[in-house]
């Protein structure tokens, strides 16, 4: 199998190959591409970790040589925030680059499971689904907008209030990846005893979260160590789900049917081909109920943006 990284000299690329030269099963191919002229020799640098994974580097303006054959592609190319910006300031920059990127997937490697990183996911998404469309390659299965960092977010900020050991309780997070689209259900975490403030306090936590990595790092970009970590575990759960491991469930920005918007995040069960099924979020709080209602305009008007972007021309 072949995993594709597009941006993969950058902030969130290079530590994400790294996890994954060290992750993926052996005989596995690794393939970095990067505008980047630094990108081959990210892949020499790595080349030289003793694990069986194949690593392959390539530069310049065409993806094609790092696509072809692949099975999996990852993609956190694009520009990042500094502080003051919104993620729907990225959006002048970063659709041009994802509708391109896209293209080129659609054309080398139409059958591959694209996950995609870069923001606004909200919007990202739907520009990519239009492009595989247009090109009339679009499979909904295989399209993920990742909110993985969403979901470690919570769990680590729930089990640090619950004194409970990180990584023991899980969270569902709903809706989509920009300010109150982001939707942690902490309801649902089983034993919590929250006041309706404390809940209101974790959940604008967590919102707020991308925009504490923006400020702490002063102009130094946006969160891409713990992304790196979010989206190695979403690969290894692609991977592991292409190679037949039945009832890996993870939350993924997707197209599947939701009642409040084309796109939505929510829990997917992965298979070989991608999105199994899209799970039932369960019962929401009243309060999370509110929030809910509240962002979904906005998170309608952010998917508009990007179909809207392809669809104009
Ligand atoms: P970065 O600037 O450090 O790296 C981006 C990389 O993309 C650079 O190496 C750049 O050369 C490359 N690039 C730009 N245009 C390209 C193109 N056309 N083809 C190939 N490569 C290209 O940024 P980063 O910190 O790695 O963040 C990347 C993106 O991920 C940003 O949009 C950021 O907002 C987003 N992000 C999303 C999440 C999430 O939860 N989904 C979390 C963190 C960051
Ligand atoms: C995050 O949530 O950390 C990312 O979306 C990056 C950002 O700009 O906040």
């Amino acid at each position: 199998m072949r995993l594709v990284v597009l941006g993969a000299a950058g902030g969130i690329g290079q530590p994400l190959s790294l996890l994954l030269k060290t992750r993926l099963p052996p005989g596995f191919e690794l393939a970095l591409y990067d505008l980047a002229p630094v990108t081959p020799g990210v892949a020499v640098d790595l080349s030289h970790i003793p694990t069986d994974v194949l690593v392959e580097g390539y530069a310049g303006e065409d993806p094609t040589p790092a696509l072809r054959g692949a099975d999996v592609v990852i993609i956190p190319a694009g520009v990042a925030r500094k502080p003051g910006m919104d993620r729907s300031d990225l959006f002048k920059f970063n659709a041009g680059v994802i509708k391109n990127l896209v293209r080129h997937c659609a054309q080398v490697c139409p059958d591959a499971m694209l996950a995609i990183i870069t923001n606004p996911v909200n919007s990202i998404i739907p520009i990519a689904a239009e492009v595989l469309q247009q090109a009339g390659v679009y499979n909904p299965r295989k399209l993920f907008g990742i909110t993985t960092l969403d979901v470690l977010r919570a769990e680590t900020f729930v089990a640090r209030a619950m004194k409970c050991r990180a990584g023991s309780l899980t969270v569902p997070v709903i809706g989509g990846h920009s300010g109150t689209t982001i939707l942690p259900l902490f309801s649902q975490v089983v034993g919590q005893h929250f006041s309706h403030d404390e809940l209101l306090e974790m959940t604008r936590h967590v919102q707020n979260a991308g925009t504490d990595v923006v400020n702490a790092k002063a102009g130094g970009g946006s969160a891409t160590l713990a992304m790196a970590q979010a989206g190695l575990r979403f690969c290894m759960s692609l991977v592991h789900a292409r190679q037949g491991e039945p009832g890996i469930v993870e939350y993924a920005y997707v197209e599947g049917g939701s009642p409040h918007a084309r796109f939505f995040a929510q829990a997917v069960r992965l298979g070989v081909n991608g999105i199994e099924e899209v799970m039932d979020y369960g019962t929401l709080s009243a309060l999370e109920q509110d929030e809910l209602t509240s962002m979904l305009p906005t998170l309608r008007e952010e998917i508009e943006l990007g179909v809207k972007f392809v669809q104009q021309g």
